[in-house]
């Protein structure tokens, strides 16, 4: 392998842009030319593709976002996308990729390295934090972040006025946002895509908390199409026209901002284990870290749709929402 090519793909997350400079700057010390892609796949086919040098990543480990753009691109989805993004490989003389994005990201790079026998490591990027094989993707805990310091914002208040907030969060069918951001919070409960949640078991639930000594409540609740924080305020607002509810969807303000000390080294020793893992002469495989190692997982095991859920988070929530 003498040239590399790095792309970003899917929803953005902090920490990209350090994954971004750790690769480039990895590459480079090992004698490899790195080739930035922009705009993920769809820059790919379009062969939208530049020359990197130490110099393109400088500064960016404190920018959230990705400089090198992103999309989610149908076209690569199709035989004859995935065919122009090759020919784009041939013709830029890439002998392998660094994608870094989430599931569909990397299910879109597992298929391509089959498809045409071609060297494709992945790093974990997403704020879902839905990879297997890893303890945490990167742009996870700088969302987590993000969240926690918006809902202690919304505590505020709702304890001043009594109130019940219903607070939506991202994490796609994954509740590890939703979930931890509660604990984090203090919040009074969590609903995740997990578990099933029974409307009377939040009734119940809502009853209990209230009837207590506490006044106002915080619910987290998953995104969902259908049972989001809206659907469920809904319900309780009928079931207990007596409280105050409200709804806040926290939306994309999640997704931006400086990475955390916590993801920029996450991003760090995963770009600099792609470029080990390509040495090793490594392929389809996702870069991660599970208990403190660096580790390469296979895409396959990576992208499966079941990364559970700690059971314990659960309890721990129920235990001290009390
Ligand atoms: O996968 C990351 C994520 O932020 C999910 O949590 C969310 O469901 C989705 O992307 C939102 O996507 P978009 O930015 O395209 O609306």
């Amino acid at each position: 392998i003498k040239t590399i090519g790095i792309l970003t793909s899917g929803g953005d997350a902090p920490g990209m842009n350090a994954a971004i400079r750790a690769v480039t700057r990895s590459g480079i010390c090992n004698g490899l030319s790195v080739k930035g892609i922009y705009r993920g796949y769809d820059g790919l086919i379009k062969d939208e593709v530049k020359s990197f040098t130490t110099e393109d990543v400088s500064g960016i480990i404190t920018r959230g976002g990705t400089i090198l753009k992103t999309a989610r691109s149908k076209e690569f989805m199709t035989p004859e996308g995935m065919q122009k993004a090759y020919e784009t490989c041939i013709k830029e003389e890439i002998d392998a990729l660094v994608v870094i994005g989430g599931n569909g990201s990397l299910t879109g790079a597992r298929n391509f390295a089959m498809e045409y026998d071609f060297p494709v490591v992945g790093l974990p990027g997403t704020i879902d934090n839905d990879l297997y094989g890893t303890d945490s993707t990167i742009g996870y805990d700088t969302t987590m972040n993000t969240i926690m310091e918006c809902v202690d914002r919304i505590r505020d208040t709702a304890n001043s006025h009594e109130r019940i907030f219903f607070i939506e969060v991202m994490g796609r069918d994954a509740g590890f946002l939703a979930q931890n951001s509660a604990i984090a919070c203090g919040a009074e409960a969590a609903i995740i895509p997990e578990e099933s949640t029974d409307v009377d078991q939040l009734a119940r639930f809502m009853e209990r908390g209230i009837r207590k000594s506490k006044k106002s409540c915080i619910v987290i609740v998953s995104e969902s199409p259908k049972c989001g924080a809206l659907y469920y305020a809904d319900r309780v607002k009928k079931e207990f026209p007596e409280f105050d509810v409200r709804v806040s969807i926290l939306g994309h303000l999640q997704r931006g901002g400086s990475p955390s000390a916590h993801d920029r080294i996450l991003a760090s020793r995963t770009g600099v284990g792609a470029i080990k893992a390509l040495m090793q002469g490594q392929r389809n495989v996702m870069i991660g870290v599970r208990n403190n190692e660096v580790v390469f997982v296979p895409f396959s095991e990576a992208i499966r749709s079941d990364k559970p859920l700690n059971k314990g988070l659960i309890k721990v929530l129920d235990e001290l929402s009390i």
